[in-house]
């Protein structure tokens, strides 16, 4: 009856963990038993917590760039680190570069991610909300599934006005897609910017200067003011500092929709790495912050202000981050790999967080909020066998070769974790055992998303009008 059988393991969940075992048919759970006998294979889990695989749902992969060239990091070689970390599943992002449209995008974007293994959902970024894309195009992606769409309100070619961050919003409602957002202040990073190059301080240090923390607070503001006048449930990306965290605290005590992400380098990166010789490779935005930032950001998380912690994989080799001006220098990091194993060590083995709070972070919460629950983000019957077998008392060095990735630096390097993935079976099949990813590129699936509870806006607008 089972294809597969996990054998004796710890299994956690969002709500829970008990000893128990999981029969697997099909690529699904089909029994969750004390125990059950049997099986064609047997997996023993002994002394190794189970947990759902993990769900990234920020990554940028293989994205093509504005110049028509790619990024360095594939859909398959993201998949190798995927599974070496222990994540089964992805939301990544599909470009849209002002004057583009984006029907024809996602078509050469799908094709791309079908060479991966990993299974995988897509943002659609708006960078130029025209009528066309607007009216006619994105209602043809929400129909495929494509139900998210992301707007930057910083960076230079991609940003959005207010007005046309508004357009997204009214779109996304009538659609019922999730909105998400990057918010920093575009034109005060741009003058901050043009006075830090005037004044000749230009290294990678001075990019945590030229979008210091209010900059985010002030775009987490408006996002979200903009957000509830128009009554559009929107995900705040990369939280930073508690300062805008608490914006979105603010928004959640009033019922709004608003949920935030952040991710493992605002809790274990400072604006010093910026200030080694080797800055650039920790230079992403917003910027990380200074360490006492760190702490404050446990306490958001662990009051559940901010319930997701993906990776914002955004992979650049060290040729590519070479320059001597930080506003010249790509902004990202890869963190497909690291993402689970840092959260794992500073939140639990660190006493920060439980198991199944970790496994809400890291897994489940996303997996809710981009419409893919219960089938990935939880281990009950029916649900995708996706799991991870997890050794909490594994210490291991970060290197970058760990990472598996494309390119050859991670900010992480050197770093020591306690708590490591052993094993990662994606619907049913061992893809990574010890470090050894076995998988054939090609049967990574596409997910596609259905209407979902927590996109729909609530139908609370100002005097009522337009709900
Ligand atoms: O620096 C970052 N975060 N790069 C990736 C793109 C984005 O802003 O999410
Ligand atoms: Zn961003
Ligand atoms: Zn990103």
């Amino acid at each position: 009856m089972h294809d597969l059988v996990i054998r004796g393991g710890q299994v956690a969940t969002s709500f829970g963990t008990v000893r128990c075992d999981i029969g697997v048919a099909g690529g699904r759970i089909a029994t969750l038993a004390e125990h059950i006998p049997g099986g064609e294979n047997v997996i023993d889990a002994g002394g190794l917590l189970v947990v759902p695989g993990g769900v990234d749902s920020h990554c940028h992969i293989e994205e093509p760039r504005e110049d028509g060239g790619v990024m360095e990091e594939s859909f398959v070689s993201a998949s190798r680190a995927a599974f070496a970390g222990g994540t089964t599943s992805v939301v990544c992002f599909i470009p849209q570069w002002k004057g583009q449209g984006v029907w024809d995008r996602y078509q050469d974007y799908r094709a791309r991610a079908a060479r991966g293994m990993l299974d995988h959902a897509f943002h659609q970024i708006i960078s130029d909300p025209t009528d066309a894309v607007m009216e006619e195009e994105v209602p043809r992606l929400v129909a495929e599934g494509v139900r998210s769409l992301k707007v930057f309100l910083t960076y230079e070619p991609l940003h959005v006005t207010d007005a046309q961050y508004i357009r997204v919003l009214e779109t996304a409602r009538k659609l019922g897609a999730l909105v998400t957002v990057h918010c920093e202040n575009f034109d005060a990073i741009r003058w901050r910017t043009q006075r830090l190059l005037e004044a000749g301080l230009i290294g990678p240090r001075y990019h945590a200067w030229s979008r210091p923390s209010v900059v985010e607070r002030e775009a987490t503001h408006r996002a979200i003011a903009l957000a509830e006048l128009v009554d559009q449930p929107i995900q705040v990306f990369h939280v930073s500092c508690a300062e805008a965290a608490e914006e979105i605290a603010r928004a959640q005590a009033r019922g709004l929709k608003v949920w935030g992400e952040t991710c493992p380098q605002y809790l274990t990166l400072t604006a010093e790495h910026m200030g080694r010789p080797d800055g650039a490779l920790f230079m992403c935005s917003p910027a990380p912050r200074g360490a006492d930032e760190h702490a404050r950001l446990w306490e958001v998380i662990r009051r559940g202000t901010l319930d997701v912690i993906s990776s914002d994989h955004c992979a650049f080799s060290i040729a590519a981050k070479r320059g001597d001006d930080f506003s010249t220098i790509p902004n990202g990091i890869p963190g497909l790999a690291a993402r689970m194993p840092l959260v794992f060590s500073e939140g639990v083995s660190k006493g920060r967080i439980s198991v199944e709070e970790f496994v809400a972070l890291t897994s489940t919460n996303a997996a809710k909020l981009m419409g893919l629950y219960p089938k990935k983000g939880a281990i009950q019957p029916g649900s995708d066998a996706d799991l991870v077998l997890w050794d909490p008392a594994r210490q291991v060095r970060i290197t970058n070769a760990l990472m598996q990735h494309a390119v050859d630096n991670t900010p992480f390097e050197g770093m020591d974790v306690k708590g490591w993935p052993v094993m990662t079976i994606r619907r049913g099949q061992v893809v990574m055992r010890d470090g050894q990813v076995q998988a054939e590129g090609g049967t990574g699936e596409y997910l596609p998303r259905a209407a979902y509870g927590m996109a729909q806006p609530r139908g609370i607008t100002p005097n009522g009008f337009g709900a």
